[in-house]
């Protein structure tokens, strides 16, 4: 007899594991140690939308170090879960500016982001500010999605001085 005949589900589809909520209450906010530094490089490189351009750990290690000033990594049960960098100042003058915002793979989809987002607008109205501006890649689509759902719209789109790729140019009031 097998596994599914002893529980009754012989035939029929198999019900999935039940899925707890996540208590993302608990995610806790800091700047990065060290330690975290190495772990964000491996969350960015391992992400796309710089997974598919190549970068590398060190690519990674290096923007990260000088967006370090800028980052919040959220950790939960003391484990990096994902961050967001937020800074002054960025490509719409008087806005703040969300660089990068990244989940964990394991964790997305579950509401992280949003907890993720939440944080650097908070971030953002504590450097006084009214708007927050993000470029993003319009071939991200999850990306894109996200910052829909979050009440960004597009209010221009740019060409990237780096990759010559067109970028859509978002914003949001506080
Ligand atoms: C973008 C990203 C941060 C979203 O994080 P997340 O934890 O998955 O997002 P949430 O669970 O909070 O989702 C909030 C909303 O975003 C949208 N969304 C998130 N992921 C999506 C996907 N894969 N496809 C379509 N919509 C998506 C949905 O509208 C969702 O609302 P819903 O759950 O009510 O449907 C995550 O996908 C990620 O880390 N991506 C890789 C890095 C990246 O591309 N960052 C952005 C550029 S810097």
């Amino acid at each position: 007899m097998t596994e599914k005949q002893l529980d009754g589900t012989a035939g029929t589809t198999p019900t999935p594991p039940m899925v707890m909520p996540t208590d993302w209450k608990q995610v806790k906010f800091a700047t990065p140690t060290d330690e975290d530094m190495n772990a964000l490089a491996q969350l960015r490189s391992g992400s796309d939308p710089w997974k598919v351009r190549g970068e590398t750990h060190a690519e990674s290690l290096e923007a990260l170090t000088k967006l370090r000033p800028f980052i919040a990594v959220g950790k939960f049960n003391g484990t990096v879960c994902g961050y967001v960098t937020i800074e002054r100042d960025g490509p719409v003058p008087g806005a703040a500016y969300l660089r990068n915002i990244v989940v964990k793979p394991e964790f997305r989809q579950k509401g992280l982001g949003h907890v993720l987002l939440e944080q650097g607008l908070s971030v953002a109205r504590d450097m006084n500010r009214k708007t927050l501006a993000l470029r993003v890649d319009p071939a991200n689509g999850p990306a894109v999605s996200f910052y829909r759902k979050a009440g960004f719209t597009t209010v221009a789109t740019v060409v990237s001085k780096k990759s010559g790729k067109l970028r859509l140019l978002m914003s949001r009031e506080l």
